[in-house]
């Protein structure tokens, strides 16, 4: 059956960008101009999706907001002749995937959150993708997810090597054989184990490849991690009645979930914006410059 829908969980209360996240979406921050929800739809988009569900929570509201019409300032825009700011305001609205809401009212987890996504995905295969990691490849890492279940028509979860202290962050799984290049039977999927309990390296980032069966699965789950409804656990449980199998991600991952990782993606995409690239690449030169001499007088005091 083809892939056609996608799932997006937005219910989290974002508590890692807090004073920001106290009225705003996480998920509306930007990244230079682009809220990082909507380079979530755009892979989705570029990937052949063409229904998504985002799954929401209280203060959300300006997501919906975010990819709805907003005549009055096109309109606006449109009387003062800036027709490019109009086609791009427009642009958002005309993505070319179908929208659709629901609520998440309690923040129980990820396993939770991809629940309320049920009936929406009815009997159909479908993806998860996590807001918090842009991917970048030449083929968009959903697109890939979506070709591998073509040939094999199992759940795969889309997976690569961080470094061995970071673990704990993570879902992580335990390997079996490499079966072809980059997809991996699985032993275990376990989540955020300790480091030392870790049985690898390679960490489950933020897209997945399900079937439906899934959901029976997370109708019974007990919380785990950290009181809550698990993906990973689901996901565990499911790879012993059907094959779930890891992709290995080989392109670039910018985690914008975290302060540091946020900004460091927003200098890389502002350093390829048309608008600001010239002038950020000057003042990076220049702060590196001022920096590396306040680092040379503290050495020599
Ligand atoms: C979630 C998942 C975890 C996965 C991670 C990827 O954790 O539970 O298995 O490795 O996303 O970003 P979170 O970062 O929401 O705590």
């Amino acid at each position: 059956m083809k892939v056609r829908k996608a799932v997006i969980p937005a219910a989290g209360l974002g508590t890692r960008f807090l004073p920001a996240t106290k009225a705003m979406p996480k998920e509306m921050v930007p990244i230079v101009d682009k809220p990082t929800i909507q380079f979530i739809v755009e892979e989705a988009k570029k990937s052949g999706i063409e229904d998504i569900l985002i799954v929401t929570g209280k203060n959300k509201r300006s997501i919906e907001d975010h990819f709805d019409a907003n005549p009055e300032l096109e309109q606006d825009l449109e009387e003062k002749g800036k027709t490019e700011l109009l086609h791009l305001t427009q642009s958002i609205t005309n993505l070319g995937v179908n929208l659709y809401y629901t609520r998440q009212p309690h923040p129980a987890g990820l396993g939770d959150a991809i629940l309320r996504a049920r009936s929406f995905v009815g009997d159909e295969p479908f993806a998860v993708m996590l807001g918090d990691d842009l991917m970048e490849d030449k083929v968009p890492l959903t697109k890939q997810l979506i070709d591998r279940y073509d040939k094999t028509h199992a759940s795969t979860i889309a997976v690569m090597p961080v470094p061995h202290e970071e673990v704990s962050k993570y879902g992580v799984i335990d390997p079996d054989s490499e079966i072809e290049p980059g997809l991996i039977n699985v032993k275990a999927f376990v989540e955020k184990p300790d480091v030392d309990k870790a049985p690898s390296d390679y960490a489950i980032i933020g897209r997945y490849l399900l079937t439906p069966e899934i959901f029976d699965i997370l109708a019974h789950q007990k919380p785990g991690r950290g009181g809550e409804i698990q993906l990973t656990d689901a996901i565990d449980t499911m790879n012993k009645t059907q094959r779930v199998f890891a992709h290995v991600f080989n392109g670039e991952r910018h985690d914008v979930g975290n302060k540091e990782g946020y900004l460091e993606t927003s200098i890389e995409y502002g350093l390829s914006h048309p608008q600001i690239k010239d002038d950020l690449r000057e003042y990076i030169i220049n702060m590196a410059q001022k920096l590396q001499k306040e680092d040379k007088n503290s050495k020599k005091k």
